[in-house]
């Protein structure tokens, strides 16, 4: 069985801050959109998925290894990833793997499709809130599956599944992404209603399409998708990492610098690009590249997370470190996860001035912060905490950086490229 070997990666960074950031940064390849793609090979019987533009990423590597327990054959060199699936597989998934990434439950659709049983335990990954899994099962249910929750993990089992109209309570990324593989073997024809919209659910239609399923609708709120027998080998691409890029971005705007991203549609950035410009910051897009620079103090804004294409909440922490420092109050409604304001403790600890109520933030900006020691709880306040240390006073060091290393390829280069001081521990030998 081919694995993917696990390069260890620093826990903690020291920055200095007060440089203001400039260059240029290549986007990496979608992390949201790579790990359900890769999930989807597990709907191929003797059969290859070939895909370009994979980054590599803790989040990739557990993947990798979850893909390499259930019998598939991983190889992954340079962003390129060819995944061989035999024609048996294993359908139990290994709890130490599923504990450490939520994405894990993306292998549920696919393996009941497949194999018509799957058994996961319940999965973990950040500290968002509670992640429950209702929408995939009632989905799965619906299709025909049997549902059994019992000692902390699920098992679904089916005959072949049924083509059925299933409408979600909320449009979940994962559930969607996951009824959309389950209804691609099953008979007949699926149509999920109130269906999420991001660009990542249209980068899997577009690779399943690739292997053979006819689905119709990816990115509006009505996916039909018509399932096959079987499914074949097929090379796609993984589209670039719309949060990778709205986070230099970001870094540009609150170091008073200017950071240019290339390889990414704006279009995939609207929401984030025009709160920035909103904010105060010079927003310019031209050639297929998009520059974000400071031209003066920010001014307080209104920010309400939303499914796409409204304000990305993967995004929220980063435009919070942003504003932290404009002039005036912010209002940051988190309205998609139940419990995603957790930075906000490490944010006052370099002065920060937040307040919460519910799930909304207020933010007072100050006018400078200063450099402390912060831990990071999950990826996308990780990044922002390194935002805030290259614009604190003084050194910050930034500590939980495995979080970081499972969304950011290359992130301390790249972050160099640009000017940023950041010194980084050696790994701790396991
Ligand atoms: C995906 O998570 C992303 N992860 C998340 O990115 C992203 O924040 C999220 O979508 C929203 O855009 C991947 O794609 C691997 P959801 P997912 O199902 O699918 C509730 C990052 O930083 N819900 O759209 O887990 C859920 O609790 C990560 O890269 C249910 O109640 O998100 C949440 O409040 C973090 N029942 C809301 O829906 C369910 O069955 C949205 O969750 C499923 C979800």
């Amino acid at each position: 069985m081919g694995t993917h070997g696990e390069k260890r990666l620093a826990d903690e960074m020291t920055l200095t801050g007060g440089r203001p950031l400039a260059g240029t940064i290549n986007v990496q390849g979608a992390k949201n959109a790579a790990l359900p793609v890769m999930a989807a090979a597990i709907l191929l019987r003797g059969q290859s998925l070939r895909l370009e533009c994979v980054p590599d990423l803790y989040d990739i590597q557990t993947m990798c290894r979850l893909l390499c327990h259930l019998g598939a054959e991983v190889e992954f060199e340079n962003g390129c990833m060819t995944i061989n699936v035999p024609d048996e597989i294993e359908c139990e998934t290994p709890v130490e793997l599923v504990r450490k990434m939520r994405a894990s439950s993306l292998v549920l659709g696919p393996l009941t499709a497949r194999c018509g049983r799957a058994v996961m335990p319940l999965p973990g990954g950040c500290d968002l809130g509670s992640r429950p899994l209702d929408f995939h099962l009632k989905g799965l249910a619906k299709m025909g599956a049997d549902i059994e929750l019992k000692g902390g993990a699920v098992t679904a089992t089916a005959g072949r599944l049924k083509g059925a109209t299933i409408t979600l309570d909320f449009p979940s990324v994962g559930a969607t992404e996951n009824l959309m593989m389950a209804a691609s073997l099953a008979e007949g024809t699926t149509f999920i209603e109130n269906a999420a919209k991001e660009p990542e659910i249209s980068n899997l239609a577009e690779i399943l399409r690739l292997m053979g399923v006819q689905i119709k609708g990816d990115g509006t709120e009505i996916i039909r998708i018509t399932g096959m027998n079987e499914l074949h080998s097929a090379s796609g691409e993984i589209i670039p990492d719309r949060i990778e890029a709205a986070t230099y971005l970001m870094a540009g705007v609150i170091t008073k610098g200017c950071v240019t991203v290339r390889g990414i549609a704006p279009e995939f950035l609207e929401s984030v690009l025009n709160k920035m410009e909103e904010a105060g910051a010079d927003i310019d897009v031209f050639n297929g590249e998009i520059t974000a620079k400071w031209k003066g103090p920010l001014q307080g804004v209104t920010v309400k997370t939303l499914p796409y294409p409204g304000f990305p909440t993967d995004t929220q922490p980063q435009m919070m470190a942003l504003l932290t420092l404009a002039n005036g109050n912010s209002v940051i409604h988190e309205s998609v996860f139940d419990s995603r304001l957790l930075h906000i403790d490490e944010f006052r600890k370099m002065g920060a001035k937040i307040e919460v109520q519910d799930n909304v933030a207020i933010v007072t900006g100050v006018s400078k912060l200063t450099g402390a020691e912060v831990l990071s709880s999950n990826l996308r306040a990780g990044a922002a905490l390194i935002m805030l240390g290259l614009a604190a006073e003084g050194k910050t060091t930034v500590r939980g950086l495995e979080h970081v290393w499972r969304g950011y390829e290359g992130l301390v280069e790249k972050f160099r490229s640009l000017g940023a001081e950041i010194e980084i521990a050696e790994p701790a030998v396991e």
